[in-house]
């Protein structure tokens, strides 16, 4: 039985007092959950969070890292660096990053790689566009996406790597996937991975849905086959508001 996870991206929101509060406000809130609970908070909130986070459930990620452990990379952090104030996770390949920030399915595949070498588990993101959906290619993308993600990982990495399944329009839109659709478009996810590295390994890997996923949905959402929680936006920016996602 694959456990469920279920993940705040805070994007570019929150300052440190903000951070403290709110996992202040949070911990008691989800203690008793089996689910496991990640907060991906920007760079500055980081230390203030994994301080507040100590002796809690809640886990604590960053939202994106560079793949050269060191060098003259003005303005990047590398996975060493975050590894070393104790951050467990780190997105990769969010859609505003592939969209504004050049960041490629090659960069995706070359951060995964490093984030493992350097301690971390990466939650990588895949997802079609609108025009992709309406020209009936999305699982031709994420399938893609997902394939070139992986690319020379061991049969190990893939187990232990985190997919979050975002459909681009349902991102910050309030347009959700339906849950039908976001079971179909991870199942054909999982399928690929089955393809690839077989079906044992598929069927252990994490694949999470988002998309305006909010506690009036997530229920709905996270009790299909094969959607094994969330990778939450705007809902995880509110303490009590995530709580009830969280304990869904
Ligand atoms: P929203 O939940 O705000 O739609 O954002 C989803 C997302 O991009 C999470 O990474």
């Amino acid at each position: 039985m694959r456990k469920k996870v279920i993940a705040g991206n805070w994007k570019m929101n929150m300052l440190p007092n903000e951070t403290i509060s709110f996992i202040e406000e949070l911990a008691p809130l989800v203690k008793n959950t089996e689910n496991e609970v990640i907060l991906c908070v920007p760079y500055t909130d980081l230390f203030y969070a994994l301080l507040t986070a100590q002796n809690t459930n809640i886990k604590i990620g960053a939202q994106n890292m560079h793949y050269e452990e060191n060098g003259a990379y003005t303005g990047e952090i590398s996975g060493k660096m975050l590894k070393s104030i104790n951050v467990d996770y780190v997105i990769i390949g969010h859609s505003e990053r592939r969209q504004y920030f050049n960041e490629t399915d090659e960069t995706v595949n070359k951060k995964i790689k490093s984030a493992f070498r350097d301690g971390l588990k990466p939650i990588v993101c895949v997802g079609e566009t609108l025009e992709q959906r309406e020209a009936g290619k999305t699982e031709e993308i994420i399938t893609k996406q997902t394939e070139l993600a992986l690319a020379g990982l061991t049969n190990e990495q893939v187990q232990n790597t985190i997919i979050a399944y975002e459909p681009i329009w349902a991102i910050g839109t309030g347009k959700t996937a339906t849950k039908e659709d976001a079971n179909n478009s991870i199942k054909s996810i999982r399928n690929k991975i089955a393809q690839i590295y077989g079906q044992n390994i598929a069927d252990g890997v994490i694949i999470q849905y988002g998309g305006s996923v909010k506690s009036a949905n997530a229920k709905e959402l996270f009790e299909m086959s094969d959607i094994d929680g969330g990778l939450v936006g705007g809902a995880s920016l509110k303490a009590e508001e995530f709580s009830k996602i969280v304990n869904f």
